[in-house]
């Protein structure tokens, strides 16, 4: 063992014996040769810097590609547990290759993945815990078994404080052994996502390449102060259910700086879906996203939905890009969701090759079971987009309300919409209300011209916007 962090912390209240006790060990690493792990010192950014840090291969890590870490990481993740209200823990996964199953996070918390390093989701089905599903989503969706769930490969549950971070490092999900039982409808439970933090506050995921997830990449939900910057998130354009980051239910978060290419959307902002998801009644709310690019020619760049029963409102979106995407910043919803979908603000979207700019979906019904309440209808008002640039386009927008149920108040201004010419009808618009301004091709007449309006986009900040990284260090070296 050669790393300070964690040897001078467990000595740190005797710091006689410590000295003593580290000339030992410093003597015996001399004696035994090559010390188990060697790294270079480093710094990287974070919400929290830690005390102490371990090496995976402290815990009998093998980065062969071959043999499971599953116990590694958990051994590893339970000792370093102990330091949770002792100024946190840091564990190092270096370059190498390692495979494993699910494991768990705990508090105050950094998992850091270095250039070179891959973690490898096991193929074997019994490396992943089976755990109750969602409450707000009721039923699993996949399968068979309705009341159990996949556990994700990296998942925590009531934590606090958790950094995932790397100097680019990978994680991959291996998802096409599941994607081609989902496809053969041999699942017995539904698929892993990657990434998943429930009922948990203060999370960090960023400067990190995620490959091949088995179904969603990075999932919190019933939590809050969420930031995720800086990913590369890779699956094939024809994998299913690939979504990148799907915020359900959480609170005050920050997406930025993301590069995404899926098979479904980049980005889903969510909540729970029918009855169950109007149970819990927990929106997502407060979110910022900045500076994405999006390539996913069969979904969504932003999708509001379509699991929106607890509500989704404040949601700020700027400065994006899609590419060979199907639409843009895209509402899904129906009869039956109940909740609502308002005030959310568009502001600068550069648009290549799409099929809808503008996409609105009253009757998009994927209900897990008959039990919804067909009274429940979904309140959708306040829809802002402004400063979108569009080439290449099949149709400028398809915005389908609810009849009885209209969606109001959309406002679409500075659209310069060039159209491919495959269709005749740029618009189509049903049950919907608003204005617009300065939109060419000319919009249908549910959404009339008014002179000189730009669409509003706040300018006040929200709290995450607020949060600044600390430089931490990785010491690994007392010399
Ligand atoms: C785990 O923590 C304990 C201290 O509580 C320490 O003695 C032990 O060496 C640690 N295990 C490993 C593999 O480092
Ligand atoms: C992770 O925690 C959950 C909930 O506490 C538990 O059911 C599951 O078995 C744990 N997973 C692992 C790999 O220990
Ligand atoms: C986690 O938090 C939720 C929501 O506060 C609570 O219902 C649940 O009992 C907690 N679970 C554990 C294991 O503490
Ligand atoms: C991270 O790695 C991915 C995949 O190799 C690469 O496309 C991306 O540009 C890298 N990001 C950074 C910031 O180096
Ligand atoms: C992490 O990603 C951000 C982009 O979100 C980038 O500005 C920063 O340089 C990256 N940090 C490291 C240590 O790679
Ligand atoms: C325009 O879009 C079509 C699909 O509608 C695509 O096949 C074509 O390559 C695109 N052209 C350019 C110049 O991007
Ligand atoms: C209109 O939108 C474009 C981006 O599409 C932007 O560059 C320009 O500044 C906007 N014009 C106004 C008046 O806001
Ligand atoms: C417009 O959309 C409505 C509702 O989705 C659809 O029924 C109708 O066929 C569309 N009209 C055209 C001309 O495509």
């Amino acid at each position: 063992m050669s790393h300070q962090n964690m040897k001078s912390s467990r000595f740190e209240n005797f710091s006689v014996i410590g000295v003593i006790s580290l000339v030992l060990i410093l003597g015996s690493v001399v004696e035994c040769g090559t010390p188990t792990s060697e790294l270079n010192d480093f710094d990287y950014p974070a919400i929290n810097c830690r005390k102490h840090s371990a090496i995976l291969t402290d815990f009998g890590g093998v980065g062969d590609g071959k043999t499971s870490n599953t116990k590694a990481f958990k051994s590893a993740i339970t000792n370093l547990s102990q330091y949770s209200n002792d100024g946190g823990a840091q564990l190092i996964v270096p370059p190498g290759k390692w495979l494993t199953g699910s494991f768990n996070l705990t508090s105050h918390f950094t998992l850091f993945l270095q250039k070179d390093a891959v973690i490898l989701a096991s193929q074997d089905e019994s490396e992943w815990p089976q755990l109750p599903v969602l409450p707000s989503y009721g039923k699993g969706r996949d399968a068979v078994i309705t009341d159990r769930w996949s556990s994700s490969l990296i998942f925590g549950t009531n934590l606090t404080d958790v950094v995932i971070t790397g100097n680019n490092g990978t994680i991959d999900g291996q998802g096409s052994y599941w994607w081609n039982k989902f496809r053969k409808h041999q699942l017995k439970i539904t698929r892993p996502n990657m990434i998943e933090l429930m009922y948990s506050n203060q999370i960090q995921i960023s400067n990190l390449t995620l490959v091949n997830s088995p179904a969603w990449f990075v999932h919190p939900i019933y939590s809050s102060d969420i930031i995720v910057n800086g990913l590369t998130i890779l699956a094939p354009i024809d994998s299913p259910n690939t979504d990148g980051i799907d915020p359900d239910s959480c609170t005050n978060v920050r997406i930025e700086d993301n590069y995404i290419v899926s098979g479904d959307d980049c980005i889903a902002i969510k909540s729970g879906i029918d009855e169950y998801g109007i149970k819990v009644g927990k929106p997502s709310q407060q979110i910022i996203i900045r500076r994405l690019t999006c390539i996913s020619p069969d979904s969504a760049m932003v999708a509001l939905g379509s699991e929106m029963s607890g509500g989704i409102q404040d949601v700020r979106i700027e400065d994006i890009t899609a590419i060979n995407t199907e639409s843009a910043v895209r509402i899904k919803t129906a009869v039956g969701r109940g909740g609502f979908v308002k005030d959310i603000f568009v502001k600068g979207m550069n648009l290549n090759t799409m099929k809808y700019v503008f996409w609105m979906t009253g009757d998009y019904k994927s209900h897990p079971d008959e039990g919804y309440d067909p009274k429940a209808l979904p309140k959708i008002s306040g829809i802002n987009y402004r400063d979108v640039t569009a080439k290449n386009v099949t149709y400028a927008a398809k915005l389908e309300g609810i009849s009885n149920d209209p969606f109001t108040r959309i406002c679409i201004s500075n659209a310069t919409i060039e159209m491919n010419g495959q269709k005749k009808l740029p618009w189509n618009c049903t049950d919907v209300a608003g204005v617009t301004s300065n939109v060419s091709p000319k919009p249908c007449e549910l959404l009339p011209e008014k002179e000189k309006l730009d669409c509003s986009f706040p300018s006040d900040k929200l709290p995450i916007e607020n949060v600044q990284f600390k430089t931490c260090f990785y010491q690994s070296s007392v010399l």
